[in-house]
């Protein structure tokens, strides 16, 4: 029996994956490196310090900046984010999930958040979506991003479930990873992604009629 949902955050529930992009993409600028929606993806559910260095590498400037420039560089990117998270309101919850939270919650399957983002839950109060989750992992004592399943683990945990009776949704490709890894069916929402159980190109997709469907056909 299907026991627990677990949501990715950015990119799943909402479009703040554009945000951190935007953020990203203005201090790459400043310090001479270009990075497009393309290389985006390869930052998507990577923690801040990390996604920094992968733009680093990116840019060929692995080696040029102490810890501390580093430090300022990802606390500057931080405040740019933060300040964008100001446009959100429950109107920027995207198509579908809050029916399918509602569904959840009637079905009593438990409900989880697997988001390496520190500002998780600001951004779930600014939907007014806090209350709608059993368990929210804690992005500050999550020691690998993923593809580690570490978060998702944790959420399940959490949750008082076994991974086994479990659905992850993502919209990164590490997501995916750490949803698998983790033992549980992954579903993706986006374009490129691969070994999703269930590929969709939107959240408009979700219900609980899809997720009882994708249950019954992987998970005798
Ligand atoms: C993930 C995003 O949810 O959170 C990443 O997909 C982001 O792009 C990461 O880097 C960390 O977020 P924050 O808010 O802690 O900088
Ligand atoms: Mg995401």
């Amino acid at each position: 029996k299907l026991e627990a949902v677990i949501f990715d955050l950015d990119g799943v529930i909402t479009d703040t994956a554009h945000f951190h992009f935007i953020a990203w993409q203005k201090i790459a600028g400043e310090i001479g490196i270009d990075i497009d929606e393309q290389f985006n993806e390869q930052l998507k559910g990577i923690s801040r310090l990390d996604s920094l260095h992968r733009i680093l590498v990116h840019g060929g400037k692995r080696f040029d900046f102490s810890t501390e420039q580093i430090n300022q560089l990802a606390e500057r990117k931080n405040q740019i984010y933060v300040a964008l998270l100001d446009q959100l309101s429950p109107a920027a919850i995207l198509p579908g999930i809050s029916d399918l939270l509602k569904e959840l919650r009637q079905q009593q399957i438990r409900i989880g958040l697997a988001s390496v983002s520190r500002n998780a839950p600001q951004v779930l109060a600014a939907l007014h979506l806090t209350s709608q989750f059993d368990f929210c992992a804690d992005a500050n004592k999550i020691q690998h991003s993923k593809p580690d399943p570490e978060i998702f683990l944790t959420a399940c945990a959490g949750l008082g479930i076994d991974p086994s009776r479990a659905i992850g949704i993502e919209d990164a490709q590490a997501g995916i990873e750490a949803i698998k890894a983790s033992g549980m069916l992954a579903i993706g929402v986006g374009q490129a992604l691969t070994h999703a159980d269930w590929l969709i190109p939107s959240t408009q997709y979700l219900n609980m009629n899809a997720l009882q469907t994708l249950w019954d056909r992987h998970a005798a």
